[in-house]
């Protein structure tokens, strides 16, 4: 497979996306979204990747969906393709990744940036990073989960402000406010990404798909609904070699050796 706008590599289990249309800060045109749903679904089908870490440059992870590619576009147009769906399934494919994704953020996440990394289950932010909704500033809004991911993770207020003005919040604001895990320094982003995809994948991929499900409900369900799902997955594992394999090492004082089965 051969990418133009994005760099895909691997360490050991781990999957790696790096958004490159640096000249373009780069912005979230329909060809980059379509290479990043192509690359994770490679990801996805390849057993032997068991976490993914999508990341940008050092100044910009990605300044939104490509204005000059939208400039013209009317509402016919983004409502017949179901904008930014249909035309580059990226979106739904980050949307609906069965495997754990890091977002590892440095420098602008930006309007559809920022929904791009929200859309990740966890988000490590470095100490220059720069997080916003501006849409409003273009005349127009969040499409791809800002005004819906944006006030689960920080609340009403913030993202309400943040989306009515356009203001950007830096890490330390992020962190703060509970959109990202950890600030690190701009140096050790990475390394610290890629411990921590590491530490992820070194676990029983099945029980590590059913626990983020399990998180996901938190968002989909009222509590007894998340309750009982979550009992049925923590049951359901039990199915699993693995999870006599863990109990088992860990009763024996030895590492356990998953087979993710
Ligand atoms: C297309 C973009 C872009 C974007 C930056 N560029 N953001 N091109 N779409 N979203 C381009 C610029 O045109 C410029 O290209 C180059 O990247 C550098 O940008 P500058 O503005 O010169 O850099 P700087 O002064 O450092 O400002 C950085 C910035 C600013 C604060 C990130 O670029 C900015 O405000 N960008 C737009 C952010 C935004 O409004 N995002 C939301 C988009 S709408 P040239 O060729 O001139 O050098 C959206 C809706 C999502 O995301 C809906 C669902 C997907």
């Amino acid at each position: 497979m051969s990418y133009e706008l994005i760099e895909v590599s691997t360490q050991e289990a781990v999957g790696i996306i790096r958004l490159d249309r640096p000249k373009a800060y780069n912005a979230l045109c329909n060809a980059l979204v379509a290479e990043l749903g192509q690359a994770l679904d490679v990801f996805e089908a390849d057993e032997a990747i068991g976490a993914i870490v999508l990341t940008g440059g050092e100044k910009v992870f990605a300044a939104g969906a490509d204005i000059g590619e939208m400039l013209d576009r009317e509402h016919a147009d983004l409502f017949l393709d179901d904008f930014p769906y249909v035309k580059s399934h990226g979106w739904e494919r980050l949307n609906n990744c069965r495997k754990p994704t890091i977002a590892a953020v440095s420098g602008f996440a930006l309007g559809g940036g920022c929904e791009m990394a929200m859309a990740c289950d966890i988000i490590l932010a470095s100490d220059t990073a720069k997080f916003g909704q501006p849409e409003v500033k273009i005349g127009t809004m969040p499409g791809a989960g800002g005004t819906q991911r944006l006030v689960r993770a920080i609340g009403k207020a913030k993202a309400m402000e943040l989306c009515l003005t356009g203001r950007m919040m830096d890490a330390e604001e992020a962190e703060q406010a509970g959109l990202v895990c950890r600030v690190v320094p701009v140096d050790a982003l990475m390394e610290e990404a890629l411990t921590m995809a590491a530490t992820i994948a070194s676990h029983s991929r099945p029980v590590v798909m059913q626990i983020r499900e399990a998180v996901e409900q938190a968002f989909e369900t009222g509590l007894q609904a998340g309750l009982l799902f979550e009992r049925r997955a923590f049951q359901a594992t039990f199915n699993l070699a693995d999870r006599k394999e863990g109990m088992s090492a860990f009763a024996e004082k030895r590492k356990p050796v998953f087979r993710h089965r």
